[in-house]
């Protein structure tokens, strides 16, 4: 959003450098700089990729039909795309999407990120076991003092709705996925340090109340 003017600006500049004949060629150097896309550019560009390629798995609107693809609708631009890179480049293993990654340039990662962020719609992940996720509800919104484990909702929200650039969202996310992944920060097999230190504090069966809780939260 805050690159829309500057996008707008650019995309100006560059074209009076080019429709201005005689005088393009002694335009400033700014003009010969690719223009950033705009915002209605990227979602474009981001829908084309998202219904060819990523549609089967994430759905349309982000949200996946099946526990094991985890819903990205509404996650930050900037998260999304940082994930697709860490997979490029092989530093997040999934096999699947490794694959899906690979042939993604930088713009694309920014334009699918920029797509699925406005997308709004419905999880169908639920919470089932009521104990469970209280014990979770605890967790994300107190922490576990003992072993100095931060609330969750300091950085990933009160709603569970991220904060855009910094922290994904999680509210309504897949139970399984969720645990999956607080496994892999615990092992060290997903790397990020915060959430390592996080994970590796927490007892088995907390990982699984926090994710159950999650399922169940809801943004809007
Ligand atoms: C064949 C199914 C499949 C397809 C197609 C697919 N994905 Fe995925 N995606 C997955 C699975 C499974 C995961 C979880 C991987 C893991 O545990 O790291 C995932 C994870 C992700 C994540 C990380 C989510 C998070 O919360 O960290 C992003 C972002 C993502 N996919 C984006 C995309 C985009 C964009 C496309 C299209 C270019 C795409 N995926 C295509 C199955 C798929
Ligand atoms: C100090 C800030 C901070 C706190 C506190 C925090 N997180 Fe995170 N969390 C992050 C960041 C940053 C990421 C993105 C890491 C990455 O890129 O792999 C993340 C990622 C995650 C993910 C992966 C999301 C996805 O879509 O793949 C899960 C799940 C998660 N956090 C759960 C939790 C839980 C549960 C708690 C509380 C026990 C918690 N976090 C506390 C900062 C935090």
């Amino acid at each position: 959003m805050k690159q829309k003017p500057f996008g707008l600006i650019a995309a100006i500049i560059l074209a009076v450098g080019v429709s201005g004949g005689a005088f393009a060629a002694d335009a400033p150097a700014k003009a010969e700089k690719k223009a950033e896309p705009t915002h209605a550019e990227r979602m474009e560009r981001g829908k084309q990729i998202a219904s060819a390629v990523c549609l089967a798995c994430h759905g349309l609107d982000g949200y996946s039909p099946i526990s094991a693809n985890p819903n990205i609708a509404g996650m930050p631009p900037d998260y999304i795309a940082k994930q697709l890179e860490l997979y490029k480049t092989g530093k997040r293993v999934n096999p699947i999407m490794q694959g899906m990654a690979a042939n993604l340039s930088p713009e694309d990662m920014k334009a699918l990120g920029t797509y699925y962020f406005a997308q709004r719609g419905k999880s169908q992940a639920v919470a089932r076991d009521k104990k469970l996720a209280e014990r979770g509800q605890l967790i994300y919104r107190m922490g576990i003092a003992e072993t100095k484990v931060p609330a969750c909702a300091s950085c990933h929200g009160a709603t569970g709705a991220g904060i855009p650039s910094q922290y994904p969202k999680l509210a309504g996310q897949w139970p399984e996925y969720t645990l999956h992944e607080l496994r892999a920060y615990a092992s060290g097999e997903r790397a990020h340090p915060m959430m390592n230190t996080i994970a590796k504090r927490m007892k088995a069966e907390d990982l699984v109340a926090v994710s159950e809780y999650i399922a169940g939260m809801r943004t809007r």
